[in-house]
């Protein structure tokens, strides 16, 4: 595929074009047709935030394209000496890195790397793929989601989608609200008041208060974990009146499409964002669906970034 980006920092800079190639790529791996050429290359993995599937699914996918992976652990790198994100990424980039895939608690910090790696002279550059940046972006989060609902659907044109939950401090909510729209989806959000979207929202996008009338109809719904480690101020309600209130159960769901899917990022909070139930029904839910074509799906962005 032509990737016309040096990096992989989110969906802002992509085209419908770009959206398109990534997910075509993601299904060539899945019918196995693995790019040779990139054996030997170095992936690194700088997560300074926990993770469990996102961590996991870029080790697998770079050991499935024949990359060598290496895990930079950060709790016990000179970060906690004080050196600073710019030059523990020209660090790694020294080190001979083609590709550093980052998760960091700070808005902009997979930007940070990109421009700093920039700057690393004497090699042929090395790639930054953002695997979470605070509130900002997760692109490949967006990317794993669209092509489910892709496989699923055909198309993602025409589909219309409720994110439900914390949509103010989700990366994932906002990453999917810019590839959506740009595919030509219908987006609904939809949450408590304070966890809705302070500030202006993509075009293609409506804010729907009431749950119950967001997932009136839809193809699929969104749920999202409430991001509590992001809040200067702690959500009052607890997790039973969240649940209530605000998390999806088949009541609920009787009110979208029949042919509906449930779908979440994880990690679940069961019984608070989603019924326990809900999740594991493999009649509605797709979430470890989404979990497994996270491998693909991130060949497909190692693959574009380094080819
Ligand atoms: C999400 C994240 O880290 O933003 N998880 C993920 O990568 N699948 C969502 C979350 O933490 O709630």
């Amino acid at each position: 595929m032509a990737y016309p980006h040096r990096h992989l920092l989110g969906i802002a800079p992509l085209t419908r074009v770009d959206i398109a190639g990534l997910l075509d790529a993601a299904q060539a791996m899945v019918d196995g047709h693995v790019p040779a050429g990139l054996a030997g290359r170095i992936q690194i993995d700088a997560f300074f935030e926990n993770s469990t599937r996102t961590l996991m699914s870029f080790a697998l996918a770079g050991k499935k394209l024949g990359l060598h992976v290496l895990d930079f652990g950060v709790a016990r790198s000179s970060v906690a000496k004080g050196e600073t994100l710019a030059d523990t990424a020209r660090t790694l980039a020294a080190l001979g890195a083609d590709v550093i895939v980052m998760r960091h608690g700070a808005p902009g910090a997979a930007e940070e790397v990109a421009q700093a790696v920039g700057h690393t002279s004497g090699r042929g550059g090395c790639a930054v793929v953002n695997a979470g940046d605070g509130v900002n972006e997760h692109p490949t989060q967006a990317l794993i989601d669209a092509f489910v609902l892709r496989r699923r659907f055909g198309t993602l044109d025409g589909l219309t989608v409720a994110i439900c939950g914390d949509i103010r401090h989700s990366r994932v909510a906002r990453s999917n609200m810019l590839l959506l729209t740009r595919m030509g989806a219908h987006v609904r959000v939809t949450g408590p008041t304070g966890l809705l979207p302070p500030g202006a929202i993509p075009e293609g996008v409506s804010i729907v208060p009431d749950l119950e009338d967001a997932i009136s109809g839809v193809d699929a719904v969104m749920m999202l974990r409430v991001q509590h480690e992001r809040m200067a101020e702690r959500l009052h309600l607890s997790a039973n009146d969240y649940h209530a209130r605000y998390g999806l159960n088949s009541a609920r769901l009787a009110l979208a499409a029949r042919h509906a899917v449930v779908m979440h990022p994880g990690p679940v909070n069961r019984d608070v964002e989603i019924a326990g139930t809900l999740a594991d029904d493999p009649a509605c839910s797709v979430i470890l669906e989404q979990v497994a074509m996270g491998v693909p799906v991130r060949m497909a962005c190692l693959a574009a970034v380094l080819g």
